[in-house]
């Protein structure tokens, strides 16, 4: 009886190996994170003229959903809740920012992703 169950258990592990290597390969896209070693972009001179040209018309003073993107708090509040970078690059959760179908271009992108992981300066 004790080889039985013991068969039957290698059994199950023969199969279940089977069935994982089957799988099919990862397809999730990984997105390369920019080189932000040495980059010191600031929120007056890098983040602010980003934000007032494709941003703040939509989200000023009682802005759409409550942001106000004249205001550094709020940008920092929205790039904590990591929907800064999610409505940016558009990832699939988060609404496309800005809503025009228009992406930012990769080097601003790059820019508010490295300011995020510099600190928020
Ligand atoms: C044409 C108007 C418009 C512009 C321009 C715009 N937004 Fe928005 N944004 C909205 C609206 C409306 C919402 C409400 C949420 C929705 O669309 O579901 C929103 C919501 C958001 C949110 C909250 C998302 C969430 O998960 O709740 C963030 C963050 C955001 N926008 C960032 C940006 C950034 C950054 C830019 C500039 C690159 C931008 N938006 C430009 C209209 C705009």
């Amino acid at each position: 009886m004790k080889k039985v169950i013991v068969m039957a258990f290698a059994g199950i592990a023969i199969f279940a190996a089977c069935k994982t290597a089957k799988k099919p390969a990862e397809t999730v896209k990984t997105e390369k994170a920019p080189d932000c070693n040495g980059t010191n972009f600031s929120y007056v001179a890098d983040i602010k003229p980003i934000m007032e040209q494709h941003c703040t018309s939509c989200h000023g003073e009682g802005g759409a959903d409550g942001l106000n993107f004249n205001n550094k708090s709020d940008i920092v509040k929205a790039a904590n809740k990591g929907e800064l970078l999610g409505t940016i690059k558009w990832h699939s959760g988060f609404p496309q920012m800005p809503p025009n179908g228009v992406q930012l271009d990769k080097a601003s992108i790059d820019k508010i992703e490295c300011w995020i992981s510099n600190g928020m300066k």
